[in-house]
């Protein structure tokens, strides 16, 4: 937890999974464009940091506020969200990032299949749902979930983290049908591969890799002007049309 948020010319943002990889570089990227941002996850130390550092390329001002959470906690949820929305400036945008993606999950380890469906699923309809009815009270204001090409078809192995994605990229679409009478925009990102704490490790194709800051720079855009699904970056538009209608025979010998 922590400070208080001074009002800014676009508002606030809250970005839930703030405290590494893409949520903090798309934080930075919304402090940089003019929000104030509050910042949701688990690792307090690291969003303090972040907070003290985006208030420090703000000239000392107060853009940023921490508030240690944890998704899993969803009968805590309102409470917190009703005290960002309180506390911060005029809330325009939610961006739910939070995720995992157990290592083990090739397997399968239902602790951690339970998880990531507690993180990446559940975690994502407490939040986005508070900030739906939100919005539309308030008149307007963008949803952003940041979902993944690993939604768009079942592939061998990581089952658990594939189907938290569909699972996601599904709800978005429904709450955008929802709130298409109303001014509440929902984007639904569907990112690549990025580089970030999550992927450290794992052998990427380097030419389809792009850093944290690309990929934030591309959501901050879509978060502006989108209505609907964005493939970050867009090259994986082709890519995942060719997967999904591929024969199960080829996909069944894809890597997961
Ligand atoms: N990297 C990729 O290639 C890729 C591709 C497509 C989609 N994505 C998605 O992009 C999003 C961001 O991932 P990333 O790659 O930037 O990985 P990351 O650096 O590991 O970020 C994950 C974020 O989720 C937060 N989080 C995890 N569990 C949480 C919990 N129980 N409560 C609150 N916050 C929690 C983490 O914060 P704490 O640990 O501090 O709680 C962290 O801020 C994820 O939804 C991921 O599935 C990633």
């Amino acid at each position: 937890m922590a400070g208080r948020i001074e009002h800014g010319a676009r508002g606030g943002a809250l970005v839930v999974g703030a405290s590494s990889g893409m949520g903090a570089a798309l934080a930075r990227q919304l402090a940089a464009d003019g929000y104030h941002v509050a910042l949701v996850a688990r690792r307090g130390d690291q969003l303090r940091a972040l907070a003290a550092d985006i208030n420090a390329r703000a000239g000392g001002a107060t853009v940023a506020g921490a508030y240690e959470a944890d998704v899993r906690d969803f009968d805590a949820a309102p409470a917190l969200f009703a005290r960002i929305a309180r506390e911060g400036a005029p809330l325009r945008l939610v961006v739910y990032a939070a995720g995992v993606m157990p290592r083990s999950t090739t397997g399968a380890d239902f602790t951690d299949e339970r998880d990531i469906m507690a993180v990446n699923v559940l975690g994502a309809m407490r939040w986005l749902g508070l900030a739906a009815d939100f919005l539309e009270h308030q008149g307007g204001g963008t949803l952003v979930g940041i979902s993944s090409v690993a939604g768009d078809r079942g592939r061998p192995g990581n089952g658990a983290y594939m189907a938290s994605k569909s699972a996601l990229s599904s709800y978005l679409d429904s709450l955008r049908f929802r709130l298409a009478p109303t001014k509440v925009r929902v984007v639904t990102i569907k990112a690549g591969f990025v580089a970030t704490p999550m992927t450290a490790g794992l052998k990427l194709p380097r030419g389809l890799t792009i850093s944290a800051d690309n990929a934030a720079r591309r959501i901050a855009r879509a978060s502006e002007h989108g209505h609907g699904i964005t493939y970050v970056p867009g090259v994986w538009a082709p890519i995942m049309w060719l997967v999904r209608h591929l024969p199960a025979s080829v996909v069944a010998r894809m890597p997961g």
